[in-house]
């Protein structure tokens, strides 16, 4: 059982971007926990979001936490960047990273919490070796590269696997689920023992994201 309550970060990939700083101030004003902040740079996924100056533009507005996720080749190239940018946490791909011990160390010694993001077809085990150097593992529960895209169903399994490994080796890691959540799977995900919920469009195309970002607080309790 999770010792807190279930944190929501919107995804700010399915904002408006041509009104950022309101969508920002949105998410500041609501009950999520964390800005989340993907991004792609076109090689790792088939997609390129936005980069360094946008990310200064968002933290600029934003008062909660921001939690980076990286679809980039080679994130120790930025580590150090995305540091002064004001990230709190940094995720890398497992798929990315052939020192991953290595690279873990450098978020953390950059001052922030150090995230593995695992692609849909990418098994749990890979991470047996690492899990007490991760403070946060992030699940794709879709192919990442875009929003809007169906969660995929074995996700379920994968965080029973997870949080098995998790209490195994005795570790404070989060579990974190991104892509296609909904108020339709938020409480099964909550319950099968993910701490924090990733949902773009769900939240941003709704008709009045404070309060869906209210309702998945509330299902997720
Ligand atoms: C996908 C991103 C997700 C995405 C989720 O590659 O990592 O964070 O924004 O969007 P939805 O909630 O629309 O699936
Ligand atoms: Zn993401």
């Amino acid at each position: 059982m999770k010792m807190s309550k279930t944190k929501i970060a919107p995804s700010l990939l399915a904002a408006d971007f041509g009104n950022l700083q309101r969508d920002i101030e949105l998410v500041d004003r609501s009950e999520a926990d964390w800005h989340h902040i993907d991004v792609m740079d076109g090689v790792f996924v088939p997609n390129i979001s936005y980069g360094m100056p946008v990310i200064k533009a968002i933290a600029k507005y934003a008062t909660k936490p921001l939690d980076v996720h990286l679809m980039i080749i080679d994130p120790d190239r930025y580590i150090k960047t995305f540091a002064d940018l004001g990230a709190n946490n940094l995720t890398v791909h497992y798929e990315t990273c052939p020192h991953l011990h290595r690279t873990l160390q450098a978020i953390k010694a950059a001052g922030m919490t150090a995230g593995v993001a695992l692609n849909p077809h990418t098994n749990i085990n890979v991470l047996e070796d690492t899990i007490r150097d991760i403070d946060l593992v992030l699940l794709m529960s879709v192919n990442p590269g875009f929003g809007g895209q169906t969660f995929i169903e074995n996700t379920y399994k994968k965080l029973r696997d997870l949080k098995a490994l998790i209490l195994h080796k005795k570790t404070n890691t989060l579990i974190e689920i991104d892509g296609g959540v909904t108020s339709e799977n938020a409480k099964a995900l909550a319950h099968a023992g993910a701490d924090v919920l990733v949902a773009g469009s769900f939240i941003f195309k709704s008709k009045n994201p404070i309060q869906t970002i209210h309702e998945l607080k509330e299902i997720t309790e």
